[in-house]
């Protein structure tokens, strides 16, 4: 048992919550400090050096909070610049990146569709994986235009959502996919939407149980406290409350805005 370990969890906004809500279960008595940066957000169209610099301020802020660990809980993060914090932190850093790997596995069809950030698509990061474990597979990337934008808003269930979607997953049908990777943590969020709009049998797959593992595997006890969870957001307190509703995340203690 992992007990009373700080955990610094951040996204370039609500997206990382997904992965919140897993790394809660598999740590019951941690203290995680949760960073959106919904003001900044998309980080998926940004260059690689603003990812850097805008990671860089969260990690510090999380660094004064005195976090034994940090997941970053954005692929687009992870697959930009995860190696240069590693080489400029001394804290444990978990990232989170498509789960191409699983989903190359366990296809049937060998024929596999990742929806993801421009950044994360075009990173070396990626196309390493995706040549390593999916070189049997034929891979259909497609980025998620406009996807991230309409989660921010906060409406998870919307007209304009569900038309997004739709046009996504008409794509990937016409391209006999039979697994769709997930690959940026704002689409976890909508997984049951993509679920509805497919028509054939889709195994949806993303990296948010894995990554609450490896933290696990990673992390050392300290003392036992009662789990707590504090939120903050460059963007809407009431946007980052929408969500932690929504994923029905528990002992929340703080919600606040907060510019880094
Ligand atoms: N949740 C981020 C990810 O997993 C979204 C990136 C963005 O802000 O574009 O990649």
């Amino acid at each position: 048992m992992h007990l009373g370990i700080r955990i610094g969890v951040f996204d370039s906004g609500v997206g990382g919550l997904t992965v919140l809500k897993s790394l809660q279960q598999t740590f019951p008595e941690a203290h995680f400090v949760y960073y959106a940066d919904s003001n900044r957000a998309p980080y998926g169209t940004l260059d690689t050096e603003t990812i850097w610099r805008y990671s860089a301020r969260i990690v510090n802020y999380l660094l004064d909070r005195e976090v034994d660990l940090i997941v970053v809980g954005c692929n687009t993060v992870t697959t930009e610049v995860i190696e240069r914090l590693r080489a400029n932190y001394a804290v444990p850093f978990v990232g989170i990146e498509p789960a191409i790997k699983p989903a190359a596995q366990s296809s049937s069809s060998k024929c596999i569709g990742i929806l993801a950030t421009e950044r994360t698509l075009n990173s070396i990061g990626y196309t390493r994986t995706r040549d390593q474990y999916a070189s049997e597979c034929k891979v259909i990337e497609r980025v998620g235009v406009g996807l991230v934008e309409e989660i921010e808003k906060g409406i998870i269930e919307s007209a304009a959502l569900n038309a997004l979607v739709e046009s996504f997953v008409i794509d990937f049908e016409e391209q006999s996919i039979d697994t769709l990777v997930l690959g940026c943590t704002h689409y976890v969020l909508i997984r049951s939407l993509f679920s509805r709009c497919f028509k054939n049998p889709i195994t949806l797959m993303d990296a948010n149980e894995a990554v609450a593992q490896r933290a696990f595997n990673l992390a050392t006890p300290v003392k036992q406290v009662q789990q707590m969870v504090e939120c903050y957001t460059s963007g809407s307190t009431q946007l980052l409350r929408r969500i932690i509703d929504h994923l029905e995340i528990n002992a929340v203690t703080k919600i606040e805005q907060l510019e880094l």
